[in-house]
């Protein structure tokens, strides 16, 4: 459902080329779920907002269901069905979780469906639902209202960029069900966390902006074990 050929990004830096990711190569398919990983700086979220479209391939090709959208913009490759989770979260000057939640599933939701959305996140719709999408959210509150938005929206490729991240780890474990619940989809979730490893169908592992190896978590535990990983095995 999601080639990537041959897709390179560089940047100018000091004057000098600075090549972020090196000939990237890899398909994802529906019904499944990959785990991309790798250290800080590897490339990963360059990656994904590569596929979303917020950065422009410096060559190379992204193909969708069958259709080349390497040169989409993101509200138009948004409309073809993919959907994307910032590693940050945004904030929405004005508007209220359910406006977003209704924008996401594109009508109007009744109380009964923004309830049992906001409760897949581990979230009470009665507190939440009149919130506005601002600073005074907590950045967990703000990555589970994102996760929320991506459940309401069904789309055919979801990306999710370091869920985890301000996620407490009483709830984690309820968060890991949530994107198990998500079938009939592909899933893309960048994670350093063991949880999601397990739950992955494949992990991509990335490093210095190149694809080291795509797997079986078993498949990949002793690259993960290495130094440079380390954190990752825990
Ligand atoms: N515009 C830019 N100019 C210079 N360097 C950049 C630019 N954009 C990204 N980088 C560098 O590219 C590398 C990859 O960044 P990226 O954010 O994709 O890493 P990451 O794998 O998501 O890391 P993390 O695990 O910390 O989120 C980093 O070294 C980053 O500093
Ligand atoms: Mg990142």
């Amino acid at each position: 459902m999601l080639k990537i050929k041959n897709l390179n990004y560089s940047v100018l830096e000091k004057d000098s080329k600075k090549d972020i990711l090196k000939d990237i190569n890899i398909e994802f398919n529906s019904g499944k779920t990959y785990c991309i990983t790798g250290p800080n700086g590897s490339g990963k979220s360059t990656l994904v907002k590569m596929i979303i479209g917020i950065l422009r391939q410096t060559d190379g090709n992204i193909v969708f269901d069958g259709k080349d959208i390497s040169n989409l913009e993101i509200d138009q490759r948004a409309n073809l069905g993919i959907s994307f989770a910032f590693q940050k979260p945004v904030t929405f000057k004005g508007l209220k979780v359910r406006d977003l939640l209704d924008i996401a599933s594109g009508k109007k939701n009744d109380f009964s469906s923004v309830c049992s959305y906001l409760s897949e996140v581990g979230l009470c719709a009665k507190d939440y639902i009149n919130r506005y999408i601002d600073d005074n959210l907590s950045g967990g509150e703000l990555k589970r209202i994102e996760i929320a938005m991506a459940l309401a929206r069904k789309c055919k490729l979801n990306i999710f960029d370091e869920p985890e991240a301000g996620i407490d780890l009483w709830s984690f474990d309820n968060l890991t069900e949530v994107f198990s619940s998500l079938k009939d989809c592909c899933n893309i979730i960048v994670s350093h966390q063991r949880k999601i490893l397990e739950m992955a169908d494949y992990i991509v592992l990335l490093k210095d902006g190149v694809i080291e190896k795509v797997g079986t978590l078993k498949e990949l535990e002793p690259l993960l074990q290495k130094p440079t990983c380390a954190r990752l095995a825990r």
